[in-house]
């Protein structure tokens, strides 16, 4: 697979199908499951960029990723038991320490046995609990080395008040991280995906202008007015009676963050989508907001028009599965696909630099104003 890297096109030029690099990044913290699925003892599955893992609570609460597969026979360690402390595979009785994966115990071993059995391991990841997720932080495949470095904090939602509501949406998405993502910061769609009498039409098009700039492993369109042929934002102005911003930045590897404020009221969200397999990824939306919690006009978006915007992206992301099948090329249109071409340019550029060791080479030098109609 290669990147096209071709300079933005002229209009006498046209744009050629590419196959973008299609790599999932290592070195970065994914949400693996929802906090309340991790409950007392048990232990829970997951699987992210493939590796499939197995998680817990240990006796204090505190959650640890171990990956599911026993380093005796491969035996997922998943339909073992758990003491509060180490992991019991369920085939042969080996114990693992449920933090670093070390092996603790050989049941089968006599007293006088030479085995060293702390020298084996089975793979962890740095675990930790944020905004109500359980994220891994998934260091290579093998989940080896994880102690010696200490990982970034887990990332955050940010909030802007001590009292919000919080509210969590997810959907299976059957396609590579990749496509996932890029429906993400994908503006040409709305008009004919997202269509609906109360937020936009086909008719209510029209030219858009959105500054961007740099910002440490992403890009950010600046704060602007809300996209004024949207009836929620409509209704928040007239809520609030404050005129409102939004911002939204993009973080690698597949962060959204979109913060909406009006005076002294906020909303603030983040949508990631992480990489489970090579044809299927996660959509994970949290949203936090101190717009009138007494009249939850935010609640009913959130809870009822919000799963049915991630429906209808869901529908068109099964319907062009049936054509990925037959062709992964793309075009990146300019300049509603510029976004995109520049989150494949940041994923090179920061493969790039894990490569050499060399500071990121970001593809953004700079503020610059993107047009599309939608
Ligand atoms: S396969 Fe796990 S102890 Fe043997
Ligand atoms: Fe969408």
């Amino acid at each position: 697979m290669y990147y096209d890297s071709r300079p933005p096109m002229s209009e006498a030029t046209l744009p050629k199908p590419s196959n973008p690099t299609s790599d999932m990044l290592w070195g970065f913290w994914y949400p693996a499951l929802r906090s309340a699925e991790l409950r007392g003892r048990t232990l829970a599955r997951a699987t992210l960029l493939e590796v499939p893992l197995v998680l817990g609570r240990d006796a204090a609460g505190k959650p640890f990723a171990l990956r599911d597969i026993c380093p005796h026979r491969a035996f997922p360690l998943s339909f073992g038991r758990f003491d509060g402390t180490s992991v019991e595979c369920a085939y042969h009785g080996w114990q693992f320490d449920a933090h670093t994966g070390q092996c603790r115990h050989i049941p089968s071993l006599t007293a006088d046995s030479k085995l060293k059995c702390e020298r084996i391991s089975a793979g962890s990841f740095p675990c930790e609990e944020r905004d109500g997720y359980i994220w891994a932080f998934m260091t290579n495949p093998e989940g080896h080395g994880a102690d010696s470095a200490t990982p970034p904090p887990a990332p955050e939602l940010p909030t802007f008040s001590a009292r919000y509501t919080i509210a969590h949406l997810s959907a299976d998405l059957p396609c590579s991280v990749d496509h996932g993502i890029i429906g993400l910061m994908d503006p040409a769609h709305g008009p004919f995906v997202h269509q609906a009498w109360w937020w936009r039409t086909r008719r209510s098009m029209r030219d858009k202008a959105k500054q961007f700039e740099p910002i440490p492993n992403g890009f950010r369109m600046s704060p602007h007015a809300p996209s004024a042929n949207s009836a929620p934002y409509k209704l928040l102005k007239f809520i609030t009676g404050e005129p409102a911003t939004t911002t939204i930045d993009f973080v690698l590897p597949n962060q959204r963050f979109e913060q909406i404020r009006a005076g002294r009221y906020w909303l603030s969200s983040r949508t990631t989508v992480t990489p489970v397999r090579r044809d299927l990824c996660r959509l994970d939306f949290v949203a936090a907001w101190n717009i009138l919690p007494w009249f939850p006009v935010v609640s009913f978006i959130i809870h009822v028009l919000g799963p049915r915007f991630i429906r209808q992206d869901t529908e068109v992301i099964e319907k062009q599965a049936l054509g990925l099948k037959h062709e992964d090329r793309m075009m990146l249109v300019d300049d509603a696909d510029r976004p995109a071409r520049w989150y494949f340019e940041l994923k090179a550029a920061h493969l790039e630099s894990q490569r050499t060791g060399q500071p990121l080479r970001h593809p953004v030098s700079g503020p610059v104003t993107l047009r599309w109609r939608s």
